[in-house]
């Protein structure tokens, strides 16, 4: 499956996503990264995990050009910045994985990506709502997650990742949460994650 992690908005979790979710994938299967953003943060990432010499390894190429790798299960991490490789990507993919965070502002862009995906016919949207606040009086994600349902063209997973430091330290540290505490909230949370986008991999 060729997953793709994209959104319009800046900085909702794709790489941080892209990484755990291929490091989980990599304890299944063989995976292969591409790194379609300029700023080259899933690139870094994994050089940093190679040197630290951590495995599973995880292969990244930089570009869709060359030669296709020969793996069932890929993930690209994206930027709505290099918009035509963006779109190439896009069209190339199976699904469309999109984070989005627990804002009004998010749940807008997330309809005018939605808006570009209808014009260029792209696969599905499979969306999430990330960074989700942890209290249970804050409702804020519930709002969003029911905003999200009224938009056509999206199919919302229903599942949430936390806003919590060990996401912010798994790219730091170039280690899945589950790698860093394979006990920890964001390692639950991952896995019911991962589970809902790969069903047949579990658990
Ligand atoms: N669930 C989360 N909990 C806590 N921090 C998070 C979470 N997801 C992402 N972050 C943090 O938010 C910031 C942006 O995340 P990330 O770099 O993954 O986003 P991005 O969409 O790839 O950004 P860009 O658009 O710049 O490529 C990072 O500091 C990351 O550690
Ligand atoms: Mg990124």
């Amino acid at each position: 499956m060729r997953l793709i992690v994209a959104s319009m908005k800046g900085g909702s979790g794709k790489s941080t996503v892209s990484f755990n979710l291929a490091v989980w994938l990599a304890y299944r299967v063989p995976v292969h990264l591409y790194d379609l953003d300029p700023q080259g943060t899933l690139r870094d990432v994994c050089q940093d995990r190679s040197e630290q010499e951590i495995f599973p390894a995880l292969p990244v190429s930089t570009t869709l050009e060359g030669d296709a790798p020969n793996t069932a299960y890929t993930i690209m991490d994206t930027s709505y910045a290099a918009l035509m490789t963006f779109r190439k990507a896009l069209i190339s993919a199976d699904v469309i994985l999109m984070p989005v965070g627990p804002s009004q502002a998010d749940i807008w862009s997330a309809q005018r990506f939605i808006d570009v995906c209808v014009e260029w016919s792209t696969p599905p949207v499979w969306a999430f709502i990330n960074r989700a606040d942890t209290h249970h009086a804050v409702r804020e994600s519930d709002d969003a997650e029911a905003a999200l349902e009224q938009i056509p063209y999206i199919k919302p997973l229903g599942v949430r990742l936390g806003q919590r430091t060990a996401f912010r330290r798994s790219l730091s540290e170039a280690r899945a949460v589950f790698e860093l505490d394979a006990g920890s909230k964001a390692s639950y949370e991952l896995n019911e994650f991962a589970k809902s986008v790969y069903p047949t991999l579990g658990p």
